[in-house]
């Protein structure tokens, strides 16, 4: 169902003392928002249990920022979507850009991770996005629509209402230079009829726009007709600057 979901990934930082710190703020805060935003909170995964204590009786979600392609078995170091499902998370994001740049996540791994954490109950945050090299030879929406297609070839569309797509743009991302909510709008334009014509409901999906969102682009942004709200980084580790996104997507 689509929604205004605004999700903070906070990459490979933190600890329990910001664990303890920032989820409960966040948390009290969002409860003045009356759920008309999803507020998801994806820590590093040691730091997932504390997290979901922290959010106990709270609307606030949790989630996971990688799964293995496998749900168990011999793969020293990994994560499964099973093992995210069964401490109580509820989204797991597959395919961010760093994971595709330095850890050889391909479209085809994407496709295979999507489907273990479908097949778990979560729902997916599937991250597509090209780099400016790729932008500046004017293949941009070629690149993300092939990323949407693959990752989500063998999706079946009634599971489609637990996929959010989010466009972060590779040169966004981390750099402060934030695409326009115009140039923005238009890839999730884009991404929306590219959904539709692989016959899934795409009015009905949530697409996000994570790179570089802070509390002074937020507005602009949101305000899209196609923009469902964000995936944050850097933003997401302060909670006065992650509050204020969120009360942007309201
Ligand atoms: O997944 C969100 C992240 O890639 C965006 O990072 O720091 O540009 O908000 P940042």
């Amino acid at each position: 169902m689509r929604k205004q979901i605004v999700a903070a990934n906070w990459k490979m930082n933190g600890s329990s003392e910001l664990v303890r710190q920032l989820v409960p703020a966040v948390r009290d805060s969002v409860a003045s928002l009356d759920n008309a935003v999803e507020v998801v909170i994806m820590p590093p995964s040691l730091f997932a249990s504390e997290a979901k204590g922290e959010l106990a009786g709270s609307p606030v979600m949790l989630g996971v920022q990688n799964v293995a392609r496998w749900q168990s078995g011999a793969y020293t170091g990994e994560l499964s979507a099973a093992m995210a499902a069964d401490i109580g998370c509820h989204y797991a994001l597959v395919g961010h850009s760093e994971r595709r740049q330095l850890f050889g996540e391909t479209d085809d791994i994407a496709a295979e991770k999507v489907l273990r954490v479908l097949e778990s109950g979560l729902a997916v945050m599937l991250c597509v996005g090209e780099t400016l090299e790729e932008r500046e030879a004017g293949d941009a929406e070629a690149v993300v629509c092939r990323q949407v297609e693959i990752a989500l070839s063998g999706l079946d569309s009634a599971a489609a209402d637990r996929v959010v797509v989010a466009y972060e743009p590779v040169w966004a991302i981390g750099t402060g230079r934030t695409a326009t909510a115009e140039d923005a709008q238009a890839m999730h334009r884009t991404l929306r009829d590219r959904l539709s014509d692989m016959g899934l409901p795409a009015n009905e999906m949530s697409l996000l726009y994570g790179g570089s969102v802070k509390p002074d682009n937020a507005g602009a942004l949101f305000a899209q007709p196609d923009i469902d709200g964000g995936l944050i980084g850097g933003a997401s580790l302060k909670a006065d600057d992650f509050i204020a996104i969120c009360q942007a997507a309201v």
